[in-house]
């Protein structure tokens, strides 16, 4: 243990995600546990440069584990893009004696932990997205609860969808990020998958494929859309005048990012916590967590920002080919 980290901090960031308090309470219980205290900063990098920042102990994250959303809350905040609110926010951690911050949330929330780590505030990652748009690391903490309500929702409109014999497009989050639509469309035995990373705009071929399979008398027709590409509804009025069957869109939205997690949320999120407060306890700065190659690790942040990961190939076309 380094003998100058004596308190850290904990920040959720961006939108929230199912398992954010899972990992916020793994950070408060290790940290602890290492003879460190900590302080929960609310609202993000906002609530940071307003000062709203709590004592916590063990006991403040009791009960916590399986609720959605985050208990610190959330915010995108504009003024921490600048240098001055940067500046502005590593004096507020010094004069709170805050010497490093946990900061769980997305790409975006790690950009600001490198300002931090700048301006002489320790920072670790964690990754808190349902996107699953995180390239360092094979598992964002949130997706699989995402994923799986999205996929319950799914299964019921298709219920009506078969019933009255209607197309329906099913639009899903992931911002510009085609995991949710593709492990839903996989999972729900979609009809068409239309992910931003693969999409070719190319609506005929859709049409052409509600119509033979309208011919070889399937009921329902699934399309799932990914945010990326939207325009659900007009997509709809389009293909219900092109094919003559009916056809209305679902757009899921904020349904997916609510919720208790998962298992495998909370499993990842207490894991990864505990991992962060560890690292941040032993005096390493601007990392961030992830789970690779079937193990907790943990990368310099600006690597981890220039990485890149691709919707995997074999996974694309076969979810294709099963879909037919
Ligand atoms: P996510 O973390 O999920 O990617 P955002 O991209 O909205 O979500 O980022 C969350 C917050 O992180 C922003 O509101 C802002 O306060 C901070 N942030 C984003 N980009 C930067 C940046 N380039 N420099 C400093 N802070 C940033
Ligand atoms: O990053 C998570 C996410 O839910 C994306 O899937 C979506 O594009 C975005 O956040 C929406 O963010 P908000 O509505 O909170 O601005």
């Amino acid at each position: 243990m380094s003998a100058e980290i004596k308190t850290i901090g904990v920040l959720t960031s961006g939108g929230d995600a199912p398992g954010m308090n899972a990992a916020i309470r793994a950070v408060v219980r290790k940290a602890i546990s290492n003879g460190v205290a900590v302080k929960g900063i609310k609202r993000g990098y906002q609530g940071l440069l307003s000062e709203e920042i709590i004592d916590l102990d063990k006991k403040s994250v009791s009960d916590t584990i399986q609720k959605g959303g985050t208990i610190l809350g959330t915010a995108r905040c504009m003024e921490f893009v600048t240098e001055e609110g940067q500046l502005k926010g590593a004096e507020i951690c010094r004069k709170h004696g805050i010497d490093g911050i946990v900061v769980i949330g997305g790409d975006g929330s790690y950009r600001g932990a490198l300002a931090l780590s700048r301006n002489g505030i320790n920072t670790v990652g964690i990754p808190g997205t349902i996107d699953l748009d995180i390239a360092c690391t094979d598992y964002t903490i949130g997706f699989d609860t995402a994923i799986n309500t999205a996929m319950q929702a799914i299964d019921k409109v298709r219920d009506t969808s078969s019933s009255h014999e209607r197309c329906s497009i099913i639009e899903v989050m992931g911002r510009n990020a085609g995991y949710i639509a593709l492990w839903c469309g996989v999972a729900n035995g979609a009809e068409d998958i239309l992910i931003p990373e693969k999409y070719d705009y190319d609506e005929q071929t859709i049409i052409n494929n509600i119509i033979r399979n309208r011919k070889r008398g399937k009921k329902h027709h699934i399309i799932i859309n990914a945010e990326g590409i939207g325009h659900s509804t007009s997509m709809a009025r389009r293909i219900e005048a092109a094919t003559g069957i009916e056809t209305r869109a679902t757009i899921l939205g904020y349904m997916q990012r609510g919720g208790s997690p998962t298992c495998k949320d909370r499993f990842y999120a207490s894991i990864m916590g505990a991992y962060a407060a560890d690292i941040l306890c032993e005096g390493k700065s601007n990392r961030v967590v992830g789970f690779k190659n079937g193990a907790f690790t943990d990368f310099d942040i600006e690597e981890a920002l220039v990485m890149t990961k691709d919707i995997p190939e074999y996974e694309f076309q076969v979810s294709r080919q099963l879909s037919q």
